[in-house]
């Protein structure tokens, strides 16, 4: 099952500035989380450094159409297993008590049935006053949950009931939420289009870092960009993902399992750990050659080595894991890079690998500049079976990632009947 999810959304009080430190609190709990902030809240703490620490965008207000057209006030809160409030303003508290909705926060907070808790912060006087308390009420009758707050100094020098709940309080307690509420019922009402529910896939994707002393290493151009959105692909199609990436600089795709190894043969040997599972799409470019002997202490450059470095070839994980026994995959795709004669080489590789689907990319194109396949944001891509080839036009990674995922759910549904 896919990582659970919060919707922080955090209220304009000077506690918003622990935001970030939530974020990672909650993280540290195996909560993913992605972060929305109201107007007032953005005076305390940065869109940018919440991004940064979720690992996903962040959503300001309820007029930006780009976002609403992406995923409007209603799919947001539909992603996400809890609703946190914090800080929950005295003004935010009276909004969803009395069910107003004039902004992305009000909005996503009346239009989901998401189980709530609201972490309050406001100025003692404030908290004690009977309409906050009235609020309050309201609140905890119609099922939403209340963490703290905290007796302590508060920040307009007042001492008193106020203060934000400790991030590691609420990160706690958001856990024991989310264990409690059976995640079925927290499926949206309408059915998903998962067709590759209750399939294990395993993907690869990165290069491969091959150590020649412990500063140096042979590696490729490889971003890791198209098999990260292949993972991100086959888990939006309910897929159970497990990704193996070699180093990369990308965050981890949403919904998926993620390991990170540093050679080929780390790779291999979390490979052969993740098996069984029905399908293997390995997208990494792994090093077909590393140094025989990586060096413990750094070559001097006056020392003899770096002039001289002898190779041994790796191992071929898509050959292995595509051999004919008992765990071979249902379904092996690789991936095939080559600078000419696209086609005839993938072809070739389809046989002597054993796998079912090749998929080509022509990488001759300057893969140092912006826009070149390794690296780019954009693929042209050739399908080749043993039944022959579908050739796609160019598009973005996350669309070839998209049409492939449909491709993989298509063989399952054709092949069930044989299971
Ligand atoms: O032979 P070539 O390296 O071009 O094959 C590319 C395909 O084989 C990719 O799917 C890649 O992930 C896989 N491969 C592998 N292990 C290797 C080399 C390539 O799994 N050592």
């Amino acid at each position: 099952m896919s990582e659970p999810r919060v919707l922080l959304i955090i209220g304009g009080g000077i506690a918003a500035y622990k935001a970030p430190e939530l974020v990672r609190q909650l993280k540290a709990q195996g909560i993913a989380s992605r972060c929305l902030l109201t107007a007032a809240a953005e005076q305390f703490v940065s869109p940018l450094s919440l991004a940064s620490v979720s690992g996903d965008k962040v959503y300001e207000n309820l007029f930006d159409l780009t976002d609403e057209a992406e995923m409007g006030h209603i799919q947001l809160s539909r992603d996400a297993d809890l609703i946190v409030v914090a800080p929950a303003t005295a003004d935010m508290i009276g909004k969803m008590a009395q069910g107003l909705a004039n902004d992305l926060a009000s909005t996503t907070l009346l239009a989901t049935d998401k189980p709530v808790m609201i972490a309050p912060a406001m100025n003692v006087r404030m908290w004690e006053h009977p309409a906050t308390q009235r609020n309050l009420d309201t609140l905890r009758a119609d099922g939403v949950t209340l963490i703290g707050p905290d007796e302590g100094d508060m920040a307009c020098g007042e001492f008193g009931l106020g203060r934000m709940s400790d991030p590691v309080e609420i990160a706690a307690a958001a856990k024991q939420l989310i264990a409690k509420a059976p995640r079925a019922d927290l499926k949206p009402a309408v059915a998903p289009d998962t067709p590759l529910t209750g399939r294990k896939i395993l993907v690869t994707a990165g290069p491969t870092h091959e150590p020649i002393d412990p500063v140096r290493y042979i590696a490729n151009r490889s971003s890791g960009k198209q098999g990260y959105a292949v993972a991100e692909a086959l888990a939006a199609l309910g897929a159970d993902v497990h990704l193996i990436s070699g180093p990369t600089a990308l965050n981890d795709p949403r919904g998926v399992t993620t390991t990170r190894v540093e050679t080929a043969r780390d790779m291999l040997a979390a490979c052969q750990q993740a098996l069984p599972v029905d399908a293997a799409i390995m997208a990494a470019a792994v090093a077909d050659w590393r140094p025989e002997q990586a060096q413990d202490s750094k070559i001097k450059k006056t020392e003899a080595g770096l002039q001289d470095i002898k190779l041994t070839e790796n191992p071929d994980i898509l050959a292995s894991l595509a051999q004919a026994d008992s765990n071979r995959p249902a379904l092996v795709v690789g991936f095939a890079a080559e600078t000419h004669t696209v086609e005839a080489h993938a072809n070739d590789k389809l046989a002597r690998k054993n796998c079912d689907w090749i998929v080509a990319n022509d990488v001759s194109l300057n893969s140092s500049v912006e826009g070149g396949v390794m690296g780019g944001d954009e693929n042209q891509i050739h399908l080749i079976s043993k039944s022959g080839t579908q050739s796609w036009d160019k598009m973005p990674k996350t669309e070839v990632a998209a049409k492939l995922a449909h491709q993989v759910a298509g063989f399952f549904t054709d092949h069930k009947e044989s299971q």
